[in-house]
């Protein structure tokens, strides 16, 4: 009998998380968490408490709670690592909707002196402590947004029948330029760090028809922007018998499915970011296509240094993305500016069968690509012109050896689209801890 009771104590004293509180109302329940705040008046003592998941106010009253609670407060300090017990109860103005009438507080690990006080710090010293950082309701916000970027891509890809194709990290030649390739040791030979999965994603293409890979890439690039990043995840889908247009509606079709669920999905994280989610509601397919030769003439008007024929700066795109309320994209830039592999249009010499796409808000490029050229001879050509080693793409090559096919592809990068969703001025809080120019720490 006595043990029956002693398990029925056991269920109602369950460890919960915050998000669970809504299972458990009238229960007596276990919380393990985090000092975010705590205040006294009178008889009455608040502990506001973090566990990851959401924020619960814990009250305590004299005469209600275990005396040994009271005597804890005074001893609270922000972080410090907290069990509690008490009873679940509704409560409209708890910051999750539940509050604990506590019972019990003991303090698990103490938090002595916490470097991020509520006063304002400079973003060098936010990024130096970046282990600590991401704690804080901001941070937090924008990583469940990204926690939920990336499960709408997954969803969207494996919903639509494409394979999971992962490309390698570690690549013995360049896709993007050599010029911002990092060099590793791979035993006594030289490798890089991957700076796109496409190339093996024509491959995986032609074995299963629609893939994407999704993973870290790398870019040797020494910028400080707002938009780059040293490290960066990438998606990367390529459907075998697409063409450049065929690549554009998919990709249209994809940033919406994206935006528009994150809106839906994360409403609570994007108000406490106090993002204006109107704009994003209006990103609809189909989006407004620019041929380069307009988009140039448009940036011209406003930026007469604009040379027609380079690639575009943030300024630039800036002044195209001002004209719509929608993603624009811009397609056929010079082949000139463009990586080997992309298709030159055969009816417009000098043109490659590329497209970007252009967020709103002045957020700028968020995916690359298009069309790929499927001729062995003009590939090897390509490869030549780019001052490339044709004996580090053999097995490239033997894909147009070997049944060529049409195809096309694109890459979204997820910290900017998280930047541009959020609405953040840097893409260096979109990630748990990023890699910039300059910075590999923490
Ligand atoms: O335009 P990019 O360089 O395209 C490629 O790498 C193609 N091989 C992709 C493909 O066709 N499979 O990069 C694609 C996207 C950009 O639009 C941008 O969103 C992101 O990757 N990106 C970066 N994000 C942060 N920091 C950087 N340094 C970035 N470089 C590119």
């Amino acid at each position: 009998m006595s043990k029956i009771v002693d398990y029925i104590e056991w269920l109602a004293l369950m460890r919960v998380f915050i998000s669970d509180l809504k299972d458990h109302v009238g229960q007596t329940v276990e919380l393990r968490g985090w000092v975010f705040n705590s205040r006294s008046s009178g008889k009455i003592k608040f502990l506001l408490l973090r566990d990851g998941t959401g924020l619960c106010q814990c009250v305590y009253f004299t005469g209600e709670c275990e005396p040994a609670a009271l005597d804890v407060f005074p001893q609270l300090t922000q972080e410090a690592c907290v069990r509690v017990t008490g009873k679940v109860r509704e409560e409209k103005r708890s910051p999750g909707g539940f509050e604990l009438g506590g019972l019990s507080l003991e303090i698990t690990a103490p938090s002595v002196d916490y470097p991020l006080s509520p006063k304002e710090h400079g973003p060098d010293f936010l990024m130096s402590h970046r282990h600590l950082w991401i704690r804080s309701k901001s941070q937090h916000a924008v990583l469940r947004v990204r926690a939920e970027v990336i499960r709408a891509i997954r969803d969207f890809f494996d919903g639509r029948g494409f394979t999971l194709t992962d490309a390698p990290i570690f690549t013995p030649s360049a896709c993007e330029g050599t010029s911002t390739l990092f060099e590793t040791q791979y035993f006594d030979e030289k490798a890089y760090l991957s700076q796109s999965g496409q190339l093996y994603m024509e491959a995986t293409a032609a074995a299963f028809g629609k893939v994407y890979c999704f993973g870290p890439t790398f870019r040797a690039e020494k910028s400080k922007t707002r938009r780059h990043l040293i490290e960066f995840w990438m998606v990367e889908p390529e459907v075998a018998f697409n063409d450049l247009y065929d690549n554009m509606e998919l990709a249209e079709q994809f940033v919406e499915y994206v935006v528009q669920r994150t809106i839906k999905n994360c409403a609570a994280e994007l108000a406490a970011l106090e993002r204006n989610t109107s704009g994003l509601a209006n990103v609809l397919a189909p989006f407004p296509r620019l041929h380069y030769g307009e988009a140039s003439q448009i940036i011209k008007k406003e930026n007469p240094d604009f040379v027609i024929g380079d690639d575009f700066g943030g300024t630039d795109e800036t002044i195209i993305s001002s004209k719509f309320d929608k993603p624009v994209f811009v397609h056929h830039y010079p082949s000139a500016i463009k990586a080997f592999y992309m298709k030159e249009d055969p009816k417009e010499p000098g043109s490659s069968m590329s497209c970007d796409l252009l967020a709103t808000e002045g957020y700028g490029e968020i995916i690359g690509g298009g069309q790929r050229e499927e001729s062995l001879q003009i590939l090897r050509e390509k490869i030549k012109e780019h001052k490339l080693r044709e004996e580090d793409f053999a097995w490239y090559l033997d894909l147009r050896r070997y049944g060529s096919f049409q195809h096309a592809g694109f890459g979204l990068g997820v910290e900017r689209t998280v930047s541009w969703i959020c609405g953040l001025g840097h893409v260096r809080e979109t990630i748990p801890f990023p890699r910039m120019y300059g910075r590999h720490y923490p």
